[in-house]
Parts: C-alpha cells; sequence; structure tokens
C-alpha cells in the first residue's frame, strides 16, 4: 500500500475559548478524493486553513510525504505543490483571467512576469489559456476581466487555477457552491482529472450527492472531532447525513 501524501495527526485548533478542531487525525492518499463533511461550524474550514498554512494548529502535527512540516505562511505550502481554494476564493475582479491564473506566481514564472510587456501579455493569455484547457476548463477569452464572467465562471476559473498549478495536494473548500447542474457537474469531473493525474484531493461540500458521486472516502466532523472516517461505499446519502447530524453515532 502508498503512503499518504498529506496527513495530520492530532491536530487541535483553538480560537481563544473556541475549539474549532479537537484531536483531528487524517490521510489523503495521492490519487484518492477525500471527502470533508459536517454541519456549519464542525471545522472544515479550519482544517482547509491548516493545511493550507493560513492558520498554525495549536497542537499535532503535519505531514507532507512523511516529513513533518509546520507551515509559516499559505505560500510556503503553496511552494510545496499544495493548492487551496478557499469556501471565500480570492479572484481578483479587475484583472483578466489570465492574469488571475497567474497571480502570485512571479517567482515561479519569471520569464513571463518578468517583463510585462504586450508580448509577454499575449504570452500569458496564451499560457492560461492552455493551462485550463489542460484540466478541461472552457474560458471564451482569457484576456477578459474577471468581472465581465458569471459567477459560475469565476468558480471555474479558480478552480482551473488551482489544479493547474497543484503539484501534490488540491484542496477544494464548496467548490460547486452557486453553480448551476451543469457547471457542477463540470467541476465534479476536473476533479476526477485530478485524481487521475495522482493528485491527492480534498473536496469540501454540503451537497451530499456530489459528495457521494467524487469522493472514495468520507470525513465526518462534528464539532470539530472526526466522528467518521470510511470509504464512500459505505455510505448512502440517509446514513451521511445521519452521521453529519449526529443522528447515527455508530
Ligand atoms: N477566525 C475565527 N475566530 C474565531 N472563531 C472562529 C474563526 N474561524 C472559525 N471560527 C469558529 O470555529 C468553528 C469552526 O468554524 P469553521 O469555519 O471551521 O466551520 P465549517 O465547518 O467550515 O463551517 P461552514 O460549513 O459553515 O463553512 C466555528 O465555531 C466558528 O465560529
Ligand atoms: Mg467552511
Amino acid at each position: 500500500m502508498t503512503a499518504p501524501i498529506y496527513e495530520v495527526r492530532n491536530i487541535s485548533k483553538k480560537y481563544g475559548a473556541v475549539t474549532a478542531l479537537d484531536d483531528v487525525t487524517m490521510q489523503l492518499y495521492p490519487g484518492e478524493v477525500v471527502g470533508l463533511v459536517g454541519d456549519n461550524g464542525a471545522g472544515k474550514s479550519t482544517l482547509v486553513k491548516c493545511l493550507s498554512g493560513v492558520h498554525q494548529p495549536t497542537s499535532g502535527t503535519i505531514l507532507l510525504e512523511g516529513q513533518e512540516r509546520h507551515w509559516k505562511s499559505p505560500h510556503e505550502a503553496l511552494e510545496q505543490g499544495i493548492e487551496t481554494l478557499y469556501q471565500d476564493s480570492g479572484l481578483a475582479p479587475h484583472l483578466s483571467v489570465a492574469a488571475n491564473v497567474f497571480l502570485g506566481r512571479e517567482e515561479t514564472v519569471p520569464g513571463i512576469l518578468g517583463k510585462m510587456g504586450f508580448l509577454a501579455q499575449k504570452k500569458m493569455d496564451v499560457e492560461a489559456h492552455q493551462e485550463l484547457d489542460r484540466v478541461g476548463i472552457a474560458v471564451p477569452q482569457s484576456n477578459r476581466s474577471v468581472s465581465q464572467l458569471s459567477g459560475g465562471q469565476r468558480q471555474a476559473v479558480a478552480i482551473g487555477r488551482a489544479v493547474a498549478w497543484a503539484k501534490k495536494v488540491i484542496i477544494l473548500d464548496e467548490p460547486t457552491n452557486h453553480l448551476g447542474a451543469r457547471q457542477a457537474g463540470e467541476v465534479l469531473q476536473i476533479i476526477k482529472t485530478a485524481r487521475e493525474q495522482g493528485l491527492g484531493v480534498i473536496f469540501i461540500s454540503h451537497t451530499l450527492p456530489h459528495v457521494m458521486e467524487v469522493t472514495d472516502r468520507i470525513v465526518v466532523l462534528r464539532l470539530g472531532k472526526v466522528v467518521k472516517d470510511a470509504p464512500t461505499s459505505e455510505f448512502t446519502v440517509e446514513t451521511l447525513l445521519g452521521t453529519i447530524t449526529g443522528l447515527i453515532t455508530d
């Protein structure tokens, strides 16, 4: 059996008096999609922020490919191949699709943004288009400003950016929110492609049929604790719902 690509052991996170995560342990394997579910306030986004370097856990250990890590910033985690799409995701609306795809990558692609002349701009448009295309996202013109896109198209750009850059792990916090059925289906397809590429994917959603469709395993959080960690095939939407709300406690 392969080793986990990303792992947390006995992580707790306190915000002052609030315990948002309480002794959470979970593993993510390469080529695996893990669903992270739980009611509002269960601690999902807090776990995401610990995994992506936004927050440091109060206690516990984070291991990337078996090595203990103490992220000091999201940038550090990003450099190590961990991409995160936050629930309150940050696209810059006034910038073009292409600029958004490359936002924050100035150091990794000096050839492109080092000389931000007209030609560089064009090259960026083309490469952004190729990257989005590679991960299966069709955005009409990557030189268009993000503020001119629909909500669903913006979400697609944000996800495409994350999948295009992810080297090891991709964390998606409610990526199908506010999407129509077709767009949500496309996002699920992108997740499947990421899995085929051998990435480890953490997928967070309140839409349980989406979770059932795309995940291999589901971790249920309740009040900051893991109450269930089992293969998706062991759940139905009904038992998953019961486990989330606490009606089912096995
Ligand atoms: N920055 C913060 N400061 C203080 N408390 C916080 C902070 N962020 C989250 N919390 C608290 O931590 C707990 C977990 O919140 P978190 O955002 O992780 O939940 P969630 O599972 O993502 O919920 P949702 O499904 O609503 O997005 C909640 O009680 C919340 O109020
Ligand atoms: Mg959340």
